[in-house]
C-alpha cells in the first residue's frame, strides 16, 4: 500500500460543553487563538503535511464552522476598495479549493472511534490522518509533517505521543512501549483512559494519527470501551492483536490542550507572544503583571 497520506479526518462533532456559554452559539472549533479559529491551525498544519482532502465529521449546530470556509466576496470587495492588502491576504489564506472539504454528519455521539468511522466511505483503501483540533501544537516543523516523514520510513499506524504528568495520565490514551528508539517508539499495547493503577506508562496519545484502512475495519468489530464509547484507541490496539505495527512518535513542539480552559489561556498567551505585531505591547503587559504579582507576595 502507498505510504502517501493525502486525506485527513477532523472530528468536530463535540458539543464543547466545557466552553459554555460561548458554545451555545459558537462551535468550539471556531473559537479564536489571537485571531485565528482553532480549526484554522489544524488546517494549516494539515496542508503543510501534504493533505489535500479534508473531511470534517460534524453534528447539528455546526453550520458556523461550515460557513467559515466559504469565500467572502463582500469582505474581499471591501478590503480591495480600501486598499487593505495585508488583510486581504489573511482572508485569502483561509480559502480552500472547491471540492477539498467534505462534511459528514455524525448522527449519534458514540465517541471518537465512531466519529472517525463515519468518514469510512470517503477514505476507501488508503492510509489517512486524524487530527483533533483541540490539541494545538506549536512547532517549527508542523507536527503532522514530522509524522508523515517518520511514517514514510515505518509504515503501520502512527500516533503522536508525549509524556504527561502521572496524575493526568488517566485522561489520555496511553502507550505500552515495546522498544524505545527515541523519537519513534514501537508499541505493544495501548489503553484508553485507564485507572491510575492500570496505566502502562505516562506516554500519552496526542491528537494526531496516521492510520491504515484496517483501523476503519476494526471500528466495525470492536466493542464499546471507556465511557461506553467506541474508542479510536481500541481500534488501533486491535492492530497489535493482529500482529501489525503501531508506533508512537515523540514530536518536537509544544502542545496545548485547548479542550480545557487553562490550556486555551496558555495557548493564547504563547501565540500572542509569538506574533511580531503584538509581542511588544503584550510582553510589556505581562512583565508589568508579573512585577505587580511579585510585589504582592
Ligand atoms: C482523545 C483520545 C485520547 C487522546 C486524547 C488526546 O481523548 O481518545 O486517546 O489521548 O484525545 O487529546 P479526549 O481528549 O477527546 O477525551
Amino acid at each position: 500500500m502507498s505510504r502517501k497520506v493525502t486525506k485527513a479526518i477532523f472530528p468536530v462533532a463535540g458539543l464543547g460543553t466545557r466552553f459554555l456559554p460561548a458554545t451555545k452559539s459558537v462551535p468550539k472549533e471556531i473559537m479564536t487563538l489571537v485571531d485565528r479559529p482553532l480549526i484554522q491551525y489544524a488546517i494549516d498544519e494539515a496542508r503543510e503535511a501534504g493533505i489535500t482532502d479534508f473531511i470534517f465529521v460534524t453534528s447539528k449546530g455546526k453550520s458556523a464552522l461550515e460557513d467559515y470556509f466559504d469565500r467572502s466576496v463582500e469582505l474581499e470587495t471591501d478590503l480591495e476598495a480600501k486598499g487593505k492588502h495585508e488583510l486581504l491576504d489573511v482572508l485569502k489564506s483561509t480559502y480552500m479549493e472547491s471540492g477539498a472539504i467534505a462534511y459528514i454528519r455524525q448522527h449519534r455521539a458514540l465517541g471518537l472511534g465512531h466519529a472517525v468511522w463515519c468518514a469510512r466511505r470517503l477514505i476507501g483503501d488508503e492510509p489517512f490522518a486524524v487530527m483533533l483540533p483541540d490539541d494545538v501544537i506549536a512547532a517549527d516543523k508542523p507536527c503532522l509533517k514530522q509524522m508523515v516523514e517518520a511514517y514514510e520510513e515505518t509504515g503501520g499506524c502512527m500516533v503522536a505521543a508525549m509524556e504527561v504528568p502521572q496524575e493526568k495520565a488517566s485522561s489520555y490514551g496511553l502507550l505500552d512501549v515495546k522498544a524505545d528508539m527515541g523519537s519513534v517508539v514501537s508499541v505493544k499495547n495501548m489503553v484508553e483512559k485507564p485507572k491510575p493503577e492500570d496505566a502502562p506508562s505516562n506516554l500519552a496519545v496526542i491528537g494526531r494519527y496516521i492510520l491504515t484502512p484496517d483501523v476503519m475495519r476494526n471500528l466495525e468489530t470492536i466493542d464499546r470501551g471507556a465511557g461506553g464509547e467506541l474508542q479510536l484507541t481500541d481500534a488501533i490496539a486491535e492492530e497489535l492483536r493482529q500482529n501489525r505495527n503501531v508506533f508512537g512518535y515523540r514530536f518536537e513542539g509544544q502542545r496545548f490542550d485547548c479542550g480545557s480552559k487553562a490550556g486555551f489561556l496558555q495557548a493564547t498567551v504563547a501565540f500572542g507572544l509569538a506574533r511580531s505585531d503584538l509581542r511588544g505591547e503584550f510582553e510589556t503587559y505581562l512583565d508589568d503583571l508579573y512585577a505587580v504579582r511579585q510585589a504582592q507576595l
